[in-house]
């Protein structure tokens, strides 16, 4: 469990990103229900001059889980502390944390679903009563002492709802899910971008790297960059749509979206398992990738797209992933769809 694995959504490009991330309510594109359901929230909290309720943001990688933390602080006009699941081994350091904050601070935890269950307790009186009881000493000695908490907002993130526990859940006032942007809202962020990043962009360049970009505002980013980069080697600075075209193919992106990591794992599928059905770590070790990557990263995105799908017996490619990778499916196969 408590093996590091790094998201290869998050490999490269992460530090340039935050001169991108939207700052407030109004620049953040898309999701809307999520925006709209923050800003009445948000709101009466400012009205009443208290912390907003805990919430609690669940969603594929890259989605916009930090940059929602960093807005619900700033609209807040309060401190944000960063931490993440895996960071607080002890209940001791979720404890100073705790200890740490100020009224009305906002208390962000990446990855929530990795915290560990000693940790996770110590978070439910904090939560709700904004108290938390610490341990003195060891052995018959020890003895406990009742802190209380200033009033704080928790924001936790998870890449993963099935795995956040119902006690902790339920602690939450918000639960939302980010969903995949559709292409209008990834061109204006594309577009966004664009004019940060003092791009050349015309209108049908930022068509192309939006739909490229897998309904996921990193990715996008990521597109734009590599694709500036090329239209500066390459062409005149200008992206339009066909130098977007050629940069994406250059760096291996295909007209859905697919990358290389993508389409490996369809061909692993395909190739070396027939089509499936095949276990999740067996796929995992094929492509050597750990699971819960190839859980959280890879098929959200291959199933929403159809062209895997999970059965109780495993994955299994569906004929459009045969068709995608320009294979033909074997002829012991289409039982599974029947
Ligand atoms: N709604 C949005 N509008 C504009 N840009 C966005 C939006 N959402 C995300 N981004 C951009 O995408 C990048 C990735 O977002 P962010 O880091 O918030 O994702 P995340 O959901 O926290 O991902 P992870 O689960 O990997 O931590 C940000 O740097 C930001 O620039
Ligand atoms: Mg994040």
């Amino acid at each position: 469990m408590r093996e590091e694995f790094v998201d290869p959504l998050k490999r490269s490009d992460d530090g340039e990103d935050a001169g991108l991330r939207p700052r407030s309510l109004s620049e953040f594109v898309g999701q809307r229900e999520l925006k709209g359901h923050l800003a009445i929230v948000l709101e009466a909290a400012r009205r009443r001059g208290e912390a907003a309720d805990h919430l609690l943001l669940a969603g594929p990688p890259g989605l916009g889980k930090t940059t929602m933390a960093g807005i619900v602080a700033g609209e807040m006009g309060a401190h944000l502390h960063v931490t993440s699941g895996p960071a607080l081994e002890r209940a001791g350091d979720l404890a100073a944390i705790l200890t740490n904050l100020a009224p009305n601070d906002v208390l962000f935890i990446d990855e929530i679903h990795r915290l560990p269950r000693a940790v996770e307790e110590i978070l439910y009186p904090a939560m709700e009563d904004f108290q938390i009881d610490i341990v003195i000493g060891k052995g018959p000695t020890a003895s406990s002492i009742r802190l209380t908490l200033p009033r704080f907002t928790l924001i936790g993130a998870t890449t993963r709802t099935g795995m956040i526990t119902g006690p902790l859940r339920d602690r939450f006032g918000l639960v939302a899910r980010l969903d995949y942007y559709e292409p209008d809202e990834l061109r204006s962020i594309v577009e966004r971008s664009g004019r940060l990043l003092g791009v050349g962009l015309r209108p049908g360049g930022a068509e192309e790297i939006a739909r490229r970009s897998r309904g996921t505002p990193r990715i996008a980013n990521r597109l734009l960059r590599r694709v500036r980069d090329y239209a500066e080697v390459r062409g005149d600075g200008t992206v339009d749509a066909a130098c977007a075209r050629d940069a994406l193919a250059v760096f291996g992106v295909d007209g859905r979206g697919l990358d290389k990591s993508d389409r490996g794992l369809l061909e692993a599928l395909c190739v070396q398992f027939g089509g499936g059905p095949v276990g999740l770590s067996t796929l995992a070790i094929a492509v050597s990738e750990h699971g819960e990557t190839v859980e959280d990263v890879f098929e959200p995105f291959l199933i929403r797209e159809g062209m895997l799908i999970r059965t109780p017996r495993g994955r299994v490619a569906t004929p459009a992933a045969w068709a995608h990778l320009g294979l033909v499916p074997p002829v012991q196969s289409p039982d599974l769809f029947s």
